[in-house]
């Protein structure tokens, strides 16, 4: 298969792990495993300390699948197969679900995968261009304006990195009713699903609006546990998960045994493990509510309604200057300090993707403020 190239990946690929502060992250803190494990119960400690490094179940640990399918109403422990991450799920889900000539539509700015392997496999993708002067909202009367004869599937990713949008609960039923009528997939990427900044207004799973539609989730993001690299799709469509298993015998096989009981002694005690990743990102929104107001001349800023991350614009003209790409290069060799200009996404010079999950937010925002005020040449 060619694929172009993971604009997102490649830029961590030179930076992430040769930095003092990574700004531009999606994630959430990860756990320390000293941590994560006092969260077991009886169960799940005995199954960590009497594991077997072998091969696991190709679909995901029967125990795992259960406590996934437990976060969905309507999905069964069938209803769901276990993956290397979301990013092997979106691998196999696009990879089998569009012939080439389907025509896919999926949100945008957004994770490249997301339509990268959609046009790998052939498909016709429209990108669905979420607007700034719109508040970064779903629209969904557009989008349905883009369907076609042969649209197959709608990728809509919320909580949406990198902008924080969140469809409202009836934007959300209404387009996932649009899918069900006209017999369109909806894959739903609510891998930051739960870190809504106003808890009331979590959505629906897209897999308990319509019995076609694929869900997505991972413990990288609202867990906090990217390094378990353990993600899932659910879905009342068991046809679907079918073919996928089928590719995904190409790709790992089957997932990291520690990793599948470490995912389950988080999922079992998740509303502890959730609580904490949602303390973060309150106390990282407070510190950039605050500095993007008072550095105003700097960026404009419209808040995230969910997930971890947010997508300044540099005014033009500020002391950040006007290209996202000098900004972050300068700001990173001058302290350390990683920002993600917005042509990682392919959308223009002018945005940064910001972070809201790590614990060093303060210290790194008051590192970028030093830089503005200082100016880029110093
Ligand atoms: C919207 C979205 N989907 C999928 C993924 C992939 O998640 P993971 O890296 O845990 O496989 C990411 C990661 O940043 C993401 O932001």
């Amino acid at each position: 298969m060619r694929i172009a190239d993971f604009a997102l990946e490649r830029y961590f690929a030179r930076w992430e792990f040769a930095v003092k502060h990574v700004l531009g992250a999606s994630d959430v803190e990860g756990w320390s495993m000293a941590e994560l494990l006092e969260l077991a119960d009886d169960e799940t400690r005995a199954m960590w300390s009497g594991l077997k490094l072998g091969y696991t179940e190709s679909t995901g640990h029967p125990l795992l699948r259960a406590a996934i399918a437990s976060l969905y109403d309507s999905v069964d422990p069938d209803g769901v197969l276990v993956f290397a991450g979301a990013e092997e799920a979106v691998y196999c889900l696009l990879s089998t679900a569009v012939e080439p000539g389907d025509h896919v539509i999926v949100t945008w700015p957004g994770y490249q995968s997301l339509y990268e392997v959609a046009r790998a496999a052939g498909a016709q993708v429209s990108l669905h261009a979420l607007r700034e002067e719109d508040g970064w909202a779903l629209d969904v009367d557009r989008l349905r304006r883009s369907i076609r004869p042969t649209t197959r599937l709608i990728v809509v990713n919320a909580p949406h990195n990198p902008t924080g949008m969140l469809p409202t609960v009836d934007e959300w039923r209404s387009l996932a009713a649009t899918c069900a009528e006209a017999g369109i997939r909806l894959f739903a990427d609510e891998v930051y699903r739960f870190l809504e900044h106003d808890g009331a207004e979590t959505l629906p799973a897209g897999a308990d609006l319509d019995e076609r539609a694929v869900s997505m989730g991972v413990m990288s993001k609202s867990f906090a546990l990217a390094g378990l690299r353990i993600g899932w799709l659910a879905t009342r469509d068991h046809a679907v998960l079918e073919r996928c298993a089928r590719m995904k015998d190409y790709t790992t096989i089957c997932s990291s045994a520690p990793s599948e009981v470490l995912a389950l002694i988080a999922l079992r005690a998740r509303e502890r493990v959730l609580a904490r990743s949602r303390a973060i990102v309150a106390a990282n929104l407070a510190v950039l509510n605050e500095f993007f107001a008072r550095r105003a001349d700097a960026f404009s800023w419209v808040r995230p309604r969910g997930g971890s991350t947010g997508f300044p614009r540099l005014v033009p003209g500020g002391p950040a200057g006007s290209s996202a790409d000098t900004f972050a290069a300068r700001l990173v060799e001058a302290t350390g300090v990683l920002l993600l200009p917005s042509s990682t996404f392919g959308f223009g010079d002018s945005h940064v993707r910001i972070g809201l999950g790590r614990t060093d937010l303060p210290e790194a925002i008051e590192a970028l403020d030093g830089f503005l005020t200082r100016g880029p040449d110093v």
